[in-house]
Formats: structure tokens, C-alpha cells, sequence
């Protein structure tokens, strides 16, 4: 499909919907005409658009996909194909694999394995291990430098000490992404928590209280005042708490961005009784105010971008005891159903969910040709039927995983047309098209 009009849509921006056609050629947004529906250039196949919604490809700025090294939890295959079939169109893909994504080397074998394999767009990060400068500083085509201040997945925490040259040594070209919690609190608190239950069964609650929010918000205003003393913007992965929004709020005017989760914000710990470990992630879920908090800085605009920080794990992992089994919720393939439930339910405005999952992560990480639909613009694009009404089921989940803490729930809003690059890659809710997927920096 070269050439192609998506006709008589109303095409969603960060102002909100305005009737018009879009025109694409050779995966290039070439004309928005408000003139709709006046069939100008005759050689573009039509795609009837009436009563849809068609904007941008979603950014996801944080996903773990799992390759190299641990692809029978994810692959790069099974994992684009989530993210399509949910609406996204680009993801930046974090670096605690095995081998980490820690040198140039790395990065190069990881390229090298990735391409040919994802049906949508990819970047990927580097990972700040407190002792690579030279390599990040040397590194190109990334998406950002991961700095995990607190052990998570793959154990890839940097010591305190260690954070100040992340800060003053890292080339400013590069965009700094902290996971931001305090190590030495999360100890403190797991000695504590853990000594009480001696031998019994730990419930997965007790996540939520070993990370709790106090370790988050200490290592956030650490990081805070670090941007400051540097004036250095960086930006700050799954903000999970409203006291650390109202903190990020003072520090704004140093360039300090963050993201939020859609599983912090559906999700608070009284659900662990129902879930257990399968809503165990780092930072933890939150109490009910939290959720509250965060969907406030949302409507706020104090929030900039949300991304799903899709990390599976096997269910056998998920089904071991809370100590042993890894934290992490795959989300990329009902983030936006999610979100434009919200749209309907008046949560949110399509000005809004365009800001915060297309135009602000395309801005925030410098990708210039995506984010908006606009002449010139690349054609990632979803058409979207705000009408549809779906539960999503376990026979949905396209993650290697195979299951998520989201099926059984009714949606209204689903994407119904995925574009990658001007090609149709997921119609309806199949994958029917290529593995066209680039790599975007
Ligand atoms: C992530 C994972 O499993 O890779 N888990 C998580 O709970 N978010 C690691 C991470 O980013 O913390
Ligand atoms: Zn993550």
C-alpha cells in the first residue's frame, strides 16, 4: 500500500480532533486536508475513515522486551507484535538484558539481532553500570542512558557515589532516564518486613512496603537536586507517588521530566489479595490515594508522557513464592485501550492522550519526525473506534508471557488500523502485516 487517503477521519492533535483527510505516500504524511472528502489527487487508494478517530502511533518510551538473553520471557517478535496490536508504533527498549546493553559491543550484537524482527519502530537505551563513561559517551544512535539508582531486574542498581558522575560526566547530548528509589532504604525496610514473618509465607503486599514510598521520594529528591546543581535535565522512568509529583513540581524549571505508568494509576495494593505477584513491580503499586494523586498531576499537565514499562516474566516466575518471584506487569498491548476507555469515560481529552503518549515523548527524546499527524510527519498512525466495545481476553495476549493482569476487563475505544511507516500491520486485531519496523535514531 503505497499511496493511500485516510478519508473523512477526524484526526486526533494535541488541540484535539479536527475533521480532515490524511494523505500518505511512500510511508511519508504528505497532505492533512481540512477539505474533506473532496477526492483531489485520485491516484491515493481510499480508506474510509467516516466516523473514526485517526492519530498518532503511540511512543512507548519504556518497554523490556528481553532480548538478548532471556527470550523465552519475551522476544522482540512477540513483543512488537503486542505493541502494534495495541496501537504502538515506536518503543524505546530498556538495557538490563543478559549480557546488559552496557558497551558499544553490545549495543552493536543487540542491533544486529533485532533488525529484520520488529513489526514496530524501536530505540534502544544504554545502560549507566558506573563505570562505562567512556563507552556511553562514545555510543550513537541511542535513545537514552538508563540509571537504575536501586536494584531491579538483573540487578543493575549503581552505589550512591556513583550517581553524581553520571551527572557531571555523561555527554549532555544523551538523556538520562533514572529509576528512581533509594537502595539503602529498600535493605532497611526488607530486614525489617521480612524478620517479622520468620519462616511463614511472605504475601506479596508486603512489596509495597519494603519499597515503600518514602525510598522512592528520597531518591527522587536526590536526583532533583542533582539536575539542579548541574542544571542538567533528566527525566524520571514510572513516577509512582503524588508526594514525589508535588516534589518534581518545584524542580520543573530545572528541565526534570517524568512518566507514569498505566498500572499505577488502575491499580492500588488492596488488589494484591486478588493479584498477588502478578501486580509485584518496581516501584510498587501504590495505596488508592496515590492513584488519585497521580491521575490529578495527569490532568494537571504536570505529568509529561506515559509509558507502559511493559516487563514480562514467565507465569511459573510469577507463581513462586513473593521472595523469589521477579517484579514486573506486561502492559504495552493494553496501554492505549486503557487510555481511551479514559477518553470516553471523560477522564481524559484526545488533546490530552495525544500529549501525553505521542507529541511529549517525541519531543522529550528529540525524535522529530513522529508524534503528530503532519505533513512531513512519518505515517505511524492508528485509526481508532472510539464505539468499540471489547473485553480483553486471555487468548488476546500476544506477549510470550501469555497472560496480564488486564484481561477480563471491558474497554470502550479500541485501535482498529495500525500504520507502521505507511504499512498496514494490524488490522482488526490481526497481525497481518511485515516486520517493517526501523530503528529510529
Ligand atoms: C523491570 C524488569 O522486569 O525488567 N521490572 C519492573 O518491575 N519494572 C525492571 C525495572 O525496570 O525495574
Ligand atoms: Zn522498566
Amino acid at each position: 500500500m503505497k499511496k493511500f487517503v485516510l478519508r473523512n477521519g477526524e484526526v486526533a492533535s494535541v488541540l484535539g480532533l479536527l475533521k480532515a483527510d490524511v494523505y500518505v505516500d511512500n510511508g511519508v504524511i504528505v497532505k492533512v486536508s481540512s477539505d474533506v472528502g473532496k477526492a483531489g489527487k485520485s491516484d491515493f487508494e481510499e480508506i474510509d475513515c467516516s466516523s473514526k478517530v485517526v492519530m498518532p502511533g503511540v511512543i512507548d518510551v519504556h518497554v523490556h522486551f528481553r532480548e538478548p538473553g532471556e527470550a523465552y520471557k519475551e522476544d522482540f517478535e512477540t513483543g512488537s507484535a503486542a505493541a502494534v496490536w495495541g496501537g504502538v508504533t515506536t518503543v524505546f527498549d530498556m538495557p538490563n538484558n543478559k549480557p546488559p546493553t552496557s558497551s558499544i559491543a553490545a549495543l552493536k550484537a543487540k542491533r544486529k539481532l533485532i533488525a529484520g524482527r520488529s513489526f514496530c519502530n524501536y530505540g534502544f537505551y544504554i545502560l549507566f553500570d558506573g563505570n562505562n563513561i567512556e563507552e556511553i559517551n562514545r555510543a550513537s544512535g541511542i535513545c537514552g542512558v538508563k540509571v537504575y539508582c536501586a536494584h531491579s531486574t538483573g540487578n543493575m542498581g549503581v552505589f550512591e557515589n556513583s550517581l553524581e558522575k553520571a551527572f557531571k560526566e555523561i555527554r549532555r547530548d544523551k538523556v538520562l532516564v533514572f529509576h528512581s528509589e533509594d537502595e539503602n532504604c529498600i535493605e532497611e525496610n526488607k530486614k525489617a518486613y521480612l524478620a517479622e514473618f520468620e519462616g511463614r509465607e511472605v504475601p506479596a503486599s508486603v512489596h509495597s512496603k519494603i519499597r515503600d514510598g518514602k525510598c522512592a521520594l528520597m531518591m527522587t529528591q536526590k536526583l532533583c537536586e542533582l539536575a539542579k546543581k548541574y542544571k542538567r535535565p533528566i527525566h524520571i522512568a514510572h513516577v509512582s507517588t503524588d508526594a514525589e509529583m508535588d516534589l518534581i513540581e518545584q524542580y520543573r524549571e530545572f528541565g526534570v521530566t517524568c512518566e507514569v505508568t498505566p498500572h499505577h494509576l488502575v491499580f492500588a495494593d488492596d488488589d494484591y489479595e486478588y493479584f498477588g505477584n502478578l501486580i509485584k513491580v518496581n516501584p510498587p503499586i501504590r495505596e488508592r490515594s496515590d492513584i488519585f494523586g497521580l491521575w490529578k498531576h495527569l490532568k494537571m499537565g504536570n505529568i509529561d508522557l506515559i509509558a507502559s514499562d511493559h516487563a514480562p516474566h514467565a507465569l511459573v516466575e510469577k507463581e513462586l513464592p513473593y521472595v523469589d518471584a521477579p517484579a514486573g506487569i506486561a502492559g504495552v498491548q493494553t496501554m492505549l485501550p486503557i487510555f481511551l476507555n479514559s477518553v470516553n469515560d471523560e477522564g481524559l481529552s484526545f488533546g490530552e492522550l495525544v500529549r501525553f503518549c505521542c507529541a511529549l515523548p517525541a519531543e522529550i527524546f528529540g525524535l522529530k519526525s513522529k508524534g503528530k499527524i503532519e505533513e512531513g510527519y512519518d505515517a505511524d498512525i492508528v485509526v481508532v473506534d472510539m464505539e468499540k466495545e471489547k473485553t480483553f481476553r486471555r487468548e488476546d495476549v500476544l506477549s510470550k508471557c501469555g497472560f496480564s493482569p488486564y484481561v477480563g476487563n471491558l474497554y470502550k475505544g479500541w485501535p482498529v488500523k495500525i500504520f507502521v511507516g505507511g504499512e498496514l500491520v494490524c488490522d482488526e486485531g490481526k497481525i497481518i502485516g511485515k516486520k517493517v519496523g526501523k530503528e529510529v535514531f
